[in-house]
């Protein structure tokens, strides 16, 4: 990697969770970094990390204020629709309110805040939305990101949001495993289950996007909204398929099925897609592409990237740690 000259010092809030690990994993060898988590302490090499309530306003001020940080990046957040549709409550106080607790108290210092929104700002109808289109929600999780990327928009001077696609790789929270180690388990057990096949989205490494965060930061990007997301829209079921067939795994104990997808029943309505049968929620990279010199490789090639760059292979899967049901996470 490259000696950077002009490190900047960076808040991660929400060190703990799957996009932080893999984020400061990745930014602390070029940059100061600071985490924070909620319950699942976290340490890392040459980072510190402190233990953060999002709610609470005084500690986060202090925070800023004692670092001064020249970028805070946000990756706290319920990102599962089935629990932002159960806890609607929570979803929204996460996901919003925690945003506008941060835009609010780091304004006043300059500093560049940094948020991951998803294609679900989006209804699924028809896939391929461009940066351009209006946010139409079809569920409570896009309803949260539709609202935070208003608000940063309309309130912050020095913001970059990254609206990305559904990302693979590997967490750190062992009693959340996510969608990639749900595989890695399955197939590592040889456990006949089954995947969803009504609802398409991109797939993007979770390193790869590290790199893109790392490049914006490095170019001093300000005000953008850039969309990540594979070139290709592969449902749950096409996703296992790459995946089993990128280790070379056999396939026939995956079979696929129609998921119940978590619609919020009156924005589902509005956004007009209430009854569809299919949802496509990929998205175009037009904004990304003229800003960086960049090809998005194929899904199956970042997949076995994200495996080749790790050292990792699926005899390496760690053994599961819970009993999963296949669902929308
Ligand atoms: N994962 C994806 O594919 C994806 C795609 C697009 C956008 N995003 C967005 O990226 C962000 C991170 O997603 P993720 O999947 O990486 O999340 P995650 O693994 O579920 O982690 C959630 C994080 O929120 C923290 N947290 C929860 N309650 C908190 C509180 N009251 N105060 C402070 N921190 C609190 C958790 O801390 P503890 O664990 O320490 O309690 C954890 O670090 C979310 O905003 C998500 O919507 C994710």
């Amino acid at each position: 990697m490259e000696e950077i000259k002009d490190k900047k010092t960076i808040l991660v809030l929400g060190a703990s969770s799957f996009l932080g690990v893999n984020l400061i994993s990745y930014l602390k060898t070029n940059h100061r970094v600071i985490g924070t988590y909620y319950n699942t302490p976290i340490h890392f090499k040459d980072v510190l990390t402190v233990r953060l309530d999002i709610f609470n306003k005084k500690a986060l001020d202090r925070l800023v204020f004692a670092f001064r940080p020249d970028i805070v990046i946000y990756c706290i957040g319920q990102n599962s629709l089935t629990r932002c549709g159960k806890y609607r409550n929570a979803a929204e106080a996460l996901n919003t309110s925690g945003v506008v607790n941060t835009v609010s108290t780091i304004e006043k210092y300059g500093t560049k805040f940094v948020y991951f929104s998803s294609p679900h700002i989006f209804s699924g109808d028809k896939g391929n939305y461009s940066e351009r289109e209006t946010p139409m929600p079809s569920t409570v999780l896009g309803g949260t990101q539709a609202n935070s990327e208003f608000y940063i928009q309309k309130n912050s001077l020095n913001y970059l949001i990254f609206r990305v696609c559904n990302l693979f790789g590997r967490s750190y929270n062992p009693g959340k495993p996510n969608f990639l180690e749900f595989l890695e388990n399955k197939f590592f057990y040889h456990e006949p289950f089954y995947c969803d096949n009504s609802v398409s989205t991109g797939w993007f490494s979770v390193l790869l996007l590290a790199k893109i965060v790392d490049m914006a930061i490095r170019k001093n990007l300000s005000n953008r909204l850039l969309q990540v997301c594979s070139n290709e829209a592969l449902n749950q079921y096409e996703f296992a398929k790459i995946y089993a067939k990128v280790h070379k795994l056999d396939t026939s104990f995956v079979s696929q099925r129609r998921v119940p997808f978590p619609l919020d029943e009156k924005k589902a309505m509005v956004s007009g897609v209430g009854n569809a049968d299919y949802l496509d929620f990929s998205m175009s990279v037009q904004n990304l592409l003229s800003v960086f010199n960049l090809k998005i490789p194929k899904i199956d090639s970042m997949v076995h990237n994200y495996y080749t760059m790790l050292g990792l292979n699926i005899k390496a899967a760690a053994a599961p740690t819970q009993k999963s049901e296949i669902k929308y996470i």
